[in-house]
């Protein structure tokens, strides 16, 4: 995983910027005595495990109502409770956490006057992933925070552009949140930052602030570096046709036992869909094991794949994986990388039917900045009763022949979108765009769907339908299947193309 893009509560570089901008803020309003122990606090800070870094961090904002007096006490007690505690084993020196705590305001004489004493945190403020350029004029922080604050609170954003040669800008700041209320104890927010202008003009290079509030309130809020910039390295043309790649494909959280093979048979098929000017982009959530990268590996050396390891996201309980987190990071992440950028799953294949061509296809679509592809699910077990075949050896999309038939039923679908259009997305299409969507699409283009595969480590085929299911409707457990082998006649081509791509894979076992 990148190592630019730490959350803040980790003692690196970036958080050590965090406490020293909340000092300057400081300055004027506390006594030098007070500022001298912080920055006592903040040689400590550098030291810190996380633990102790959350402790102090999000339970002092400078301007809170806390008296200095309790914060010096507070800082004495920790630096106290330090000094004996094993610091190597920072979850088990629970006295420092109750010592902070006892910093309560004494009990009031009315007896009817009741108190309520909080304990420790729960969920973070804000979890950053990733923050990106997305223009000469703005920027875009992904990352996740505590579901109830949102949902029940009005939590908001303050960017801050400070300039190597000293200037400061503010920006506006907007919030998204495009996980459509699936969140758990956190939600995906997306912290859009636009500049009048843009703040690098002279390319000497600058920090990227946000302010993280807590409520309305102005005086309680956490600030963070978001992106640094060295001086030289803006360059413009990024942002300008023609982009590096014509696809991108923004895989979401990959989990779970995944079958080497079904990867393999995946990686191969869109490696020749999309073609030679293409990129994909996994994220290992567990579920790349070494056999799923060892399939994957001769692509990473071939410059085609990159695969993003995610795996420290489950320590932030979103949804699924937090996928939703993970579309809007890649987004970001390579909004100007491609004409198109798209999103579906190892399982999903996507299909141009009627001797469409992709290049075709999406010229057609150009206008729209998002369309959204139609699913064909297949059977996960149905095969052919063919005694000359030899189904161990084929490949799953060369044999899986058998397709759900049932029409004027709603199925998910999956999406692509010209991401310079949009601000954020979701998992099956974006609401965050500028420009039109396009739902027709379903002559032009589809996808077929191998749900319940891609953790199936047996043979695939386990039901055997009899030679006339080609040609008339089979039903099985209640649901009707028709013959479809179009993937199938694409196998040998994908086969070829894999072996003179890449050479010989490992043969499927
Ligand atoms: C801290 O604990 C670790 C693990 O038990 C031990 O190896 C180490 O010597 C201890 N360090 C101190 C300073 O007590
Ligand atoms: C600093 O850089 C900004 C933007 O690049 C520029 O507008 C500003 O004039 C510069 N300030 C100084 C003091 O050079
Ligand atoms: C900016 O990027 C373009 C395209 O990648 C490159 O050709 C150009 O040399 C770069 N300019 C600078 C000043 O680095
Ligand atoms: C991608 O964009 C470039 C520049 O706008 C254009 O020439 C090219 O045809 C586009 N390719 C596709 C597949 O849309
Ligand atoms: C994944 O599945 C394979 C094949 O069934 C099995 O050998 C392996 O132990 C499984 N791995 C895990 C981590 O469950
Ligand atoms: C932020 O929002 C503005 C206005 O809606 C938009 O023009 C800009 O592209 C967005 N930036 C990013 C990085 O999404
Ligand atoms: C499959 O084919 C074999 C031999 O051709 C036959 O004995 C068997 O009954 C067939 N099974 C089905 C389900 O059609």
């Amino acid at each position: 995983m990148r190592k630019e893009a730490v959350p803040s509560s980790i003692p690196s570089a970036a958080a050590g910027t965090t406490t020293l901008g909340k000092l300057f803020i400081c300055f004027e309003t506390k006594t030098l005595v007070t500022t001298l122990l912080a920055l006592t606090l903040v040689m400590f800070l550098w030291n810190l495990p996380p633990y102790y870094q959350n402790l102090l961090s999000t339970t002092r904002p400078c301007s809170a109502p806390i008296t200095s007096v309790s914060v010096t006490a507070s800082a004495a007690s920790v630096t106290a409770s330090l000094i004996s505690t094993n610091v190597s084993m920072p979850y088990k020196a629970n006295p420092v956490a109750k010592k902070y705590n006892t910093a309560t305001p004494p009990k009031p004489k009315d007896p009817n006057k009741r108190v309520f004493e909080s304990y420790g945190n729960a969920a973070a403020l804000f979890v950053q992933m990733g923050s990106y350029r997305g223009g000469p004029r703005t920027f875009a922080v992904v990352g996740l925070a505590s579901k109830p604050i949102h949902v029940y609170g009005k939590p908001w954003f303050k960017c801050e552009w400070i300039s190597n040669n000293g200037s400061s800008y503010r920006a506006k700041a907007y919030k998204m949140l495009p996980d459509w209320g699936y969140g758990r104890v956190y939600t995906v927010v997306v912290v859009n930052c636009t500049f009048p202008f843009n703040p690098n003009q002279d390319n000497n290079g600058g920090k990227l602030m946000v302010n993280a509030y807590y409520g309305e309130s102005q005086r309680k809020y956490e600030k963070f570096m978001a992106l640094e910039e060295s001086p030289g390295s803006y360059n413009e043309s990024k942002f300008n046709p023609p982009y590096q790649y014509e696809y991108l494909y923004c895989g979401s959280s990959l989990y779970g036992n995944l079958s080497a093979d079904r990867i393999r048979e995946w990686m191969a098929y869109h490696a020749w869909f999309f073609g030679p000017s293409s990129h994909f982009v996994f994220h290992d959530a567990g579920g790349v094991s070494p056999e799923v990268m060892a399939v994957l590996e001769p692509w990473v050396k071939a410059g085609r794949v990159t695969v993003q390891d995610i795996r420290d996201q489950a320590e932030y309980d979103g949804y699924y994986y937090n996928q939703f987190l993970v579309v809007n990071d890649c987004l970001h992440r390579y909004r100007y990388a491609a004409n198109w950028t798209f999103f579906f799953d190892v399982d999903e294949y996507i299909y141009l039917p009627n001797g469409n061509t992709l290049e075709s296809v999406l010229n057609e679509f150009s206008g729209y900045t998002q369309f959204t592809i139609q699913q064909n699910p297949m059977s996960s077990m149905l095969c052919l009763n063919g005694s000359s075949q030899e189904y161990s050896r084929q490949w799953g999309f060369e044999k899986l022949l058998f397709r759900e038939s049932r029409t004027k039923i709603r199925r998910d679908r999956k999406y692509a979108i010209q991401a310079k259009n949009a601000f954020a997305t979701g998992v099956h299409m974006s609401e965050n765009i500028v420009g039109k969507s396009l739902h027709k699409t379903e002559t032009k283009i589809h996808y077929y769907h191998y749900h319940n595969t891609i953790t199936q480590h047996q043979e695939l085929c386990r039901e055997y339908l009899p030679s006339t299911a080609v040609k008339q409707v089979t039903w099985f457990n209640k649901l009707p299947y028709v013959y479809d082998d179009n993937m199938k006649k694409l196998a040998n081509t994908i086969k070829q193309f894999e072996l003179e791509t890449i050479g010989k894979q490992p043969q499927p076992h």
